[in-house]
């Protein structure tokens, strides 16, 4: 039995991308691990937010979480903005977090790149993703592969305070789905599969609708080779429809271009679009009946309980060490 965290930004319907990289792990690993799960409004808010859109879409990831299968008999589902010892966290870290370090950091990199007024939060925000992740005692942490520079910096950060103030932290691990750690946009397979995406059929948001999925698929960028075959190089979008229908199918890659060894693109896109509608289908039923519910509030209302409890636990902890106790 492990700890685990994760946690998932508000900010925008969730993506395939977001399902196979992230929350399908999540729900595999509540089973025999002591889970924390949490809705990240506040590294939403490090670029600017509509307060109403906010609002509804941390309510819509709640929903979300649930309705793909996470347990709160299980888990716990929380908001960030619910517990305070996150930010509190996070401001001690980035006592002991280098300007260079966040510099480095390509997240921030492209998230500013081009913008002219860029908050000093998005800058800073892998403190608080530390922070996040250090006050559950976390072992592991489930994520796609884009969030591997920041999981290094929590690691360096723990160590840095352990070091400095004695055996404090937990130097936690990172965990990637061996298939699916990094879904491409359909539109630029060469580039991540984003919610913020400003071309909309670059990404199949978990709530859309089996005509919209099978739209966006049949409009996906392939080449002109005609041959279904995995080669991330030369042909980045059919790896791409490969690695999806991998994830959704649970058949391997080798297996699949054997079975599509005599196949057009029209038929191996038409199959990709069949077996994504056919993971998102029972979600979306499900994410329905919930999105209203007031079953979804005493969820989160006893996920922010239990997670303050063990939060308050270590951040006191940490204050003692760093001397900001009487
Ligand atoms: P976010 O909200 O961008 O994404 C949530 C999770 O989805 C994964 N993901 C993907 N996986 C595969 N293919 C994709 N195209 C794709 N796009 C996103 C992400 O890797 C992530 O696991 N900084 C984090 C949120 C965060 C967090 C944390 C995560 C805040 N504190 C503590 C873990 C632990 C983020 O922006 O994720």
């Amino acid at each position: 039995m492990k700890k685990i965290f994760s946690g998932i930004q508000p900010s925008g319907t969730l993506t395939l991308g977001n399902y196979l990289g992230a929350m399908r792990q999540f729900v595999e690993l509540q089973n025999n691990n002591d889970c924390y799960f949490c809705i990240v409004d506040q590294h939403a808010i490090t670029v600017p937010q509509e307060p109403k859109e906010l609002k509804d879409n941390i309510r819509s990831l709640a929903a979300l979480y649930l309705a793909s299968g996470i347990d709160a008999s299980k888990s716990t589902l929380f908001i960030q903005s619910e517990v305070p010892a996150h930010t509190e966290l996070s401001w001690m870290l980035q006592s002991m977090t280098y300007m260079g370090e966040l510099e480095r950091m390509t997240q921030f990199k492209d998230k500013s790149d081009g913008r002219d007024a860029v908050s000093s939060a998005l800058f800073t925000y892998p403190s608080l993703m530390a922070a996040d992740i250090l006050l559950y005692d976390t072992e592991v942490v489930p994520v796609g592969d884009d969030q591997t520079q920041h999981l290094e910096l929590t690691r360096n950060l723990a160590e840095r305070f352990n070091n400095r103030f004695g055996n404090t932290f937990v130097v936690p691990e990172i965990q990637i789905p061996k298939v699916g750690a990094r879904i491409m946009s359909l539109q630029e397979p060469t580039k991540k599969m984003s919610k913020s995406d400003e071309n909309l059929r670059g990404f199949i948001s978990m709530l859309d609708t089996p005509k919209q999925i099978e739209k966006k698929i049949k409009s996906a960028t392939t080449d002109s080779e005609g041959i279904v075959k995995f080669d991330q190089e030369n042909k980045p979008g059919i790896s791409n429809l490969l690695t999806i229908l991998s994830s959704c199918t649970g058949k391997n890659i080798s297996e699949l271009e054997t079975e599509y060894e005599n196949s057009g693109y029209g038929d191996f896109k038409g199959d990709v679009a069949i077996a994504v509608q056919n993971l998102l289908e029972p979600i979306q039923i499900r994410y329905k009946e919930l999105i209203e519910s007031d079953e979804l509030d005493l969820i989160l209302d006893a996920g922010a309980k239990k997670a303050s409890k063990q939060a308050n636990v270590t951040l006191n902890r940490s204050k003692e060490k760093m001397g900001l106790k009487r």
